[in-house]
């Protein structure tokens, strides 16, 4: 899959943007602040996520302007389809969100049409930082593969919400009037709760697989990489689909555990929203043990994954962003992506041109605009 031209006006500084991108490898280079991860936004944003540096959608008119407008054209290797935002800040809730031209109810219906894999520099904190990243990051993953696991993710979060509101109105002693809707509450968390479990347990078998090997060549033979899924309400997942029925009485059970605790806190503290992602190297736990190198090879290795397993089920490539990610990376790590991602368009974006370019195009961006 490729982008075959970008047009971006009003988004934040972006002017008047208007490129036909190149199939392969598309560098956008200038100095700070100059709109280049602006751009990488806007695609991000075309492929139906949330923005990835949380910018809130009145954010993205440019300050002094009324409107923005941004659109593309990608080939899925079938067709040529477009993918427009448009908003004004009169309205900004009445964005106008378009594929092929047909308006859609939301920014979220464009997902799962151009699929991408974006690098930033705070990725390569993904195996150290906090579990919250490991969950996003597995959650979109699995989105990108199988649709349907988003809105039963935005299920979930807003079930646990729900439920830890009501959490501090009930009493452990007489229950209270809210006792018998945490009961239900409870029920429908299980159901949930198993089904994405298992499914996060099979993404991450498929990953392990993926990443031992891009790690085994990224550390020239030297280290292996070993991922697991870390649940706090089932013991074993290995081959289970009972997810309707035993999975889901676990769950449910490992719930009602820690109500106690539950009711203490405000909060619920067992269950999907707290697992893990646990990256071993050689035996030992990353996030303990790894140096910052190690920590950096992980990320890039989860990322390229991510982008083989789309490139597989879904029988073609996602677009890679890499955002100021090269000039973080030592020669032996930019060698090591780079080839890695040969077969696929790239957009990247870096403070000076890249020398060794050699299929591709070069934009240069400065204060908003394509010179
Ligand atoms: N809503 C907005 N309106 C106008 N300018 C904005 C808006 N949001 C961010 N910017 C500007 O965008 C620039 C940063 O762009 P960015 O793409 O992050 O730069 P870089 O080229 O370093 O990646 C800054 O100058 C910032 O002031
Ligand atoms: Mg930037």
């Amino acid at each position: 899959m490729y982008i075959k031209n970008i047009k971006a006006d009003g988004f934040k500084n972006l002017k008047d943007i208007n490129i036909n991108t190149h199939e392969k490898i598309n560098v956008l280079y200038g100095e700070n602040a100059q709109g280049k991860t602006n751009l990488i936004e806007a695609i991000w944003l075309l492929s139906g996520v949330r923005s990835f540096r949380s910018t809130k959608e009145k954010d993205f008119i440019a300050i002094d302007g009324d409107r923005c407008e941004i659109s593309l054209d990608f080939d899925n290797g079938e067709r040529v389809q477009n993918v427009s935002i448009a908003m004004s800040k009169q309205s900004v809730r009445d964005k106008k969100v378009k594929l092929n031209g047909v308006e859609q109810s939301g920014a979220s219906k464009l997902f799962g049409n151009l699929n991408c894999v974006v690098f930033t520099p705070e990725d390569l904190e993904l195996s150290k930082g906090s579990p919250d990243n490991r969950r996003n990051f597995l959650d979109l993953s699995i989105s990108q593969v199988k649709l349907s696991y988003s809105k039963v993710i935005a299920r979930y979060d807003k079930l646990i919400q729900q439920r830890n509101a009501l959490l501090k109105t009930v009493n452990l002693n007489d229950g209270g009037p809210n006792w018998n809707l945490l009961v239900v509450y409870d029920k429908e968390l299980a159901k949930l709760g198993a089904y994405i479990s298992m499914l996060r347990y099979n993404y991450i078998k498929k990953l392990s697989y993926v990443s031992s090997k891009l790690f085994d060549k990224i550390s020239q033979g030297r280290e292996n990489l070993d991922l697991f899924y870390q649940s706090t309400a089932i013991r074993e997942l290995e081959g289970r689909t009972d997810y309707e029925t035993r999975m889901k009485e676990e769950y449910l059970s490992a719930i009602k555990n820690s109500i106690e605790a539950d009711v203490h806190s405000g909060f619920t503290n067992v269950g999907v929203h707290r697992d893990d992602l646990i990256a071993k190297i050689n035996g030992l736990s990353a996030r303990d043990y790894a140096s910052q190198g190690q920590h950096r090879s992980i990320a890039l290795v989860l990322k390229l994954s991510q982008a083989y397993i789309i490139a597989e089920e879904k029988g073609n490539t996602p677009v890679i962003l890499l955002d100021d990610i090269l000039s973080e990376l030592d020669k032996k790590r930019q060698g090591f992506v780079l080839s890695e991602i040969e077969k696929m368009q790239v957009f990247i974006t870096c403070c000076e041109k890249i020398p060794e370019i050699y299929d591709g195009r070069v934009f240069e961006i400065k204060d908003g605009r394509i010179i």
